[in-house]
């Protein structure tokens, strides 16, 4: 027998509105208001989108209680143990791994494409060495539209927008190399055509013009675990970002520009560079993990242990499990001792014990052993963001791509509740 539709009844001011259920493939639920303004002229408020879905979405699956992440159907810690970063972003962005020959392909449009404008490199001179990072790379990441000026159509062709995601993924790496060299007044290092994606990065990083870069394959493959683990996340706060950009026709490159100064934020991208410097504090202060966590736990809540807390996960979060694993083999690897690593798992063990954090849920992120990972590898901590861009920029691209090619999508525009001044006269200057 054919069942009902599912539907969901409000009861307002004495009458019933029915409103449809929309169901996912993993058997989510959401209430679909579209239409709630129409027929009642309430709207939702939500501040912080926490029960707001703003998209239907096939590339991410996230259950946060259980703590299941994975892209396009495959579980993270099959991804981060068998793929590469190219084979993931070529995952994200068109929902199935691909063959040998479309790997090639896609590999080698990004050593086709590594190289910058030589016009845009005058830009990098025009910062201070002590500009963050994160700001040329946002900037650098839109003036990429200025110099591809035909894949700025607000209707691209498909190979327009497999053009910009390709530029997007391989130049990232040279922006972020060059910004790396600007701010400690080196050369730039060129990319290299016979280098892979990560190798290709790590050389621009760390050669110089009189000696190359010993890359070390456990470097390689630590780094490819992060941006593995940093590629997608579905509606996150950058996420959003750019899908909200590119809702209202704007270029892929603005729009992912504008997901990197959302990432840059201590809340969300931000918070590995601020985890590290929050360590550092912690060692310099004697090692005093139990001042911090009262600290934390003041009711002023004028301070918050970074790499702690989630909006998703309320179990543990599979990402800082694998990284956790990553930065001990690494560290063992390379045969370093960080006493970083030691104060990040007595905080992480004393806060697991702790009411206040156990209440609320609060585990530590993918952003709480990542940098330590970066530490070792040599990557200073205000660069740690900017690892998070280059991580996320497959599934930026992705989502972009998806939204513009839903026929559902809308320019984003949410309403608001106003609690301003009512009507009043406006009073001249003279008479105030
Ligand atoms: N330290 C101390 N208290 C915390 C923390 C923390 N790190 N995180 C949340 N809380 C408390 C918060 O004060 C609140 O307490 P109460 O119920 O008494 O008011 C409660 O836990 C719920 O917090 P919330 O701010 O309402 O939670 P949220 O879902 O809005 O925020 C978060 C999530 C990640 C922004 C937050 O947990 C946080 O600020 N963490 C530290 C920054 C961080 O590590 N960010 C990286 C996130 S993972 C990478 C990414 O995807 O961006």
């Amino acid at each position: 027998m054919p069942q009902e539709p599912e539907k969901a009844e409000l009861h307002l001011n004495g009458k019933t509105f029915e409103f449809p259920i929309v169901t996912g493939t993993e058997n989510e639920k959401a209430i679909d208001i579209a239409k709630l303004r129409s027929a009642t002229s309430y709207i939702t408020l939500d501040p912080g989108f926490g029960n707001t879905g703003a998209c239907e979405s096939a590339i991410t699956f996230l259950d946060g209680e259980k703590g299941i992440l994975r892209y396009r159907g495959i579980p993270i810690e099959q991804i981060a143990e068998q793929a590469t970063f190219v084979e993931t972003s070529y995952l994200l962005i068109y929902g199935e791994l691909p063959n040998r020959l479309q790997l090639e392909k896609f590999s080698n449009s990004f050593t086709q494409h590594a190289n910058l404008h030589k016009d845009m490199l005058n830009f990098f001179s025009g910062y201070p060495a002590t500009g963050h990072p994160m700001a040329i790379l946002s900037s650098m990441v839109c003036s990429l539209s200025a110099y591809y000026p035909e894949l700025v159509n607000p209707e691209p062709s498909e190979e327009d927008v497999d053009l910009t995601a390709v530029q997007l993924l391989s130049k990232v790496r040279t922006i972020a190399a060059h910004a790396y060299k600007r701010s400690r007044n080196e050369p730039f290092i060129p990319p290299r055509a016979n280098l892979k994606y990560i190798p290709n990065f790590l050389h621009m990083m760390f050669s110089s013009p009189k000696k190359d870069y010993e890359i070390k394959p456990e470097v390689v493959s630590a780094l490819m675990t992060l941006l593995i683990l940093h590629a997608d996340h579905e509606q996150n706060c950058s996420t959003s970002t750019v899908r909200i950009v590119g809702s209202s026709w704007a270029n892929l490159f603005a729009s992912v520009s504008a997901g990197i100064c959302a990432l840059w934020g201590p809340l969300h991208g931000g918070a590995n560079q601020e985890v590290v410097e929050m360590l550092e504090e912690i060692e310099k202060d004697g090692g005093n993990i139990k001042k911090y966590i009262e600290k934390a736990k003041s009711p002023d809540k004028s301070y918050r242990l970074m790499g702690f807390g989630h909006r998703v996960y309320k179990n543990f979060d599979p990402r800082a499990k694998i990284i956790k694993k990553r930065a001990d083999d690494l560290l063992n690897g390379m045969g370093i001792h960080d006493p970083l690593l030691d104060i990040a798992k007595k905080l992480e063990e004393a806060v697991l014990k702790d009411d206040y954090f156990k209440e609320r849920k609060l585990y530590p992120n993918v952003d709480f052993y990542s940098g330590i990972i970066y530490k070792a590898i040599g990557i200073p901590t205000n660069m740690f963001p900017v690892m998070f861009a280059i991580g996320r920029m497959p599934g930026w691209i992705a989502h972009w791509k998806e939204m513009k090619e839903s026929p559902d999508s809308k320019i984003g525009r949410p309403r608001q509740i106003y609690t301003g001044r009512t009507l009043r006269d406006y009073i001249p200057i003279d008479q105030r």
